[in-house]
């Protein structure tokens, strides 16, 4: 129903760019950084931003709740579950997850099942695009767009997505510390404690995409909600899991591509040497296929939402206006500055953008920014 709405917008309007001299955005587009303490019990580690943040955090929750109810009959469950099932469900999730979110839900004062509700709302929806790419010297790098929020709530008069706005006061960087050093980094919503994106600095990174497969969030939250089967992982906490745990490149790309999981997802690992990139298509139960850097002279890989070896759907096409993007810089350009130039090109950028990160394993530089696709520049696409 919503892509019918759109058709006649989309149809007009499928603009494509290739635009330079987006980088460095202007200082006020940079994320802010957190710092949460690992050696802190989990309980406490979030009480402090999860206090500043309560408001943005209370409106965001309000919102949701609403649209799912009002928009989504298919995850209408999950509501009904939010006094009953779903505090209930912070216990059986693998630690420290279930003590982090009741610490969260302590210092902002949402209800416990409104914490979890938020912390597992992605396991059934959102959008992305990743790249990783490799310059002539062998350097690696990765760069990531977050789309979230629609199609639900498309606001008329300002031509954004309701979610996506109440997402966007809400996204930080955090700085993971263990014994006083930087272990691990990521950029999240405030609140939301598994991993969308995330580097382990002289080891590797990793970023998260949506597949969009028919059902296939709910049937693995289900399976766990009602205990059916609890051996699988939410597909945010193996991220975090393999940032606080993996040694290598190679541990991380094994683990992310075997260990059963809720949802099918695309999982994007960078490491820090030449050929270290690959996309993992995950099914719930092992990969469907690993594409990997440097074969057949790729000096970059990109995923979008759909399998990278079938044709793109004419609605969504993201992936192929990447590709020309990637190919047009060249091999001489891989760099944050190409990058970002890349993802802030329409159809990459579009208004379910929330922010691009920057990321380069070997140095650990970790970059992350607001985006905003705005049609006062150029049209933009809803998605
Ligand atoms: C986060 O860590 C980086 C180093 O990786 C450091 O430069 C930055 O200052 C840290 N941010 C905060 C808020 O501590
Ligand atoms: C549209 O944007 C304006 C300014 O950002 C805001 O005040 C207004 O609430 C928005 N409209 C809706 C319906 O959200
Ligand atoms: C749980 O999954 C692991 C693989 O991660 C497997 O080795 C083990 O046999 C499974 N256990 C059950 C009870 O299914």
């Amino acid at each position: 129903m919503i892509i019918i709405a759109f058709l006649p917008f989309l149809l007009t309007k499928i603009g494509k760019e290739c635009l330079s001299g987006q980088y460095p955005p202007t200082p006020d587009r940079i994320l802010p950084t957190y710092v949460i303490n690992l050696d802190a019990p989990p309980i406490e580690r979030w009480k402090d931003v999860a206090a500043r943040y309560k408001t943005e955090l209370t409106d965001l929750l309000a919102y949701l709740k609403t649209f799912l109810m009002e928009i989504s009959p298919e995850l209408q469950y999950l509501i009904t579950l939010i006094d009953t099932k779903l505090p209930e469900m912070a216990d059986t999730l693998p630690a420290p997850y279930g003590d982090e979110m009741k610490g969260i839900s302590q210092a902002s004062g949402l209800p416990l099942g409104e914490v979890v509700l938020y912390n597992i709302f992605y396991e059934v929806s959102s959008l992305c695009t990743s790249v990783v790419g490799q310059d002539e010297n062998g350097n690696i790098f990765h760069g990531r767009n977050l789309d979230f929020g629609g199609p639900f709530g498309w606001d008329k008069i300002n031509h954004t997505w309701g979610l996506t706005e109440k997402l966007r006061p809400l996204m930080v960087q955090i700085n993971y510390t263990q014994n006083g050093q930087v272990l691990f980094k990521t950029t999240t919503f405030l609140g939301f404690i598994g991993s969308l994106t995330g580097i382990k600095p002289g080891v590797f990174s990793v970023s998260i995409n949506e597949r969009n497969v028919v059902k296939g969030g709910y049937i693995g939250l289900i399976e766990w909600i009602y205990n059916i089967n609890r051996n699988q992982s939410f597909i945010t906490f193996a991220i975090r899991d393999m940032l606080t745990k993996s040694e290598s490149y190679d541990q991380t790309l094994k683990y992310l591509a075997e260990e059963p999981l809720l949802a099918p997802c695309f999982y994007i690992v960078a490491g820090t040497k030449a050929g270290e990139g690959a996309i993992i298509t995950r099914s719930r139960i092992g990969s469907d296929d690993i594409k990997v850097l440097g074969k057949d002279n790729l000096w970059f890989i990109a995923q979008t939402n759909y399998d990278n070896w079938k044709k793109q759907p004419i609605f969504d096409d993201r992936l192929t206006p990447c590709i020309e993007c990637m190919k047009t810089k060249g091999k001489n350009q891989v760099a944050f500055d190409s990058l970002f130039d890349v993802l802030s090109s329409r159809p990459m950028l579009n208004k379910e953008t929330v922010y691009t990160s920057l990321m380069q394993p070997a140095t650990g530089r970790f970059e992350g920014y607001w985006q905003y696709c705005r049609d006062e520049d150029a049209s933009c696409r809803p998605w």
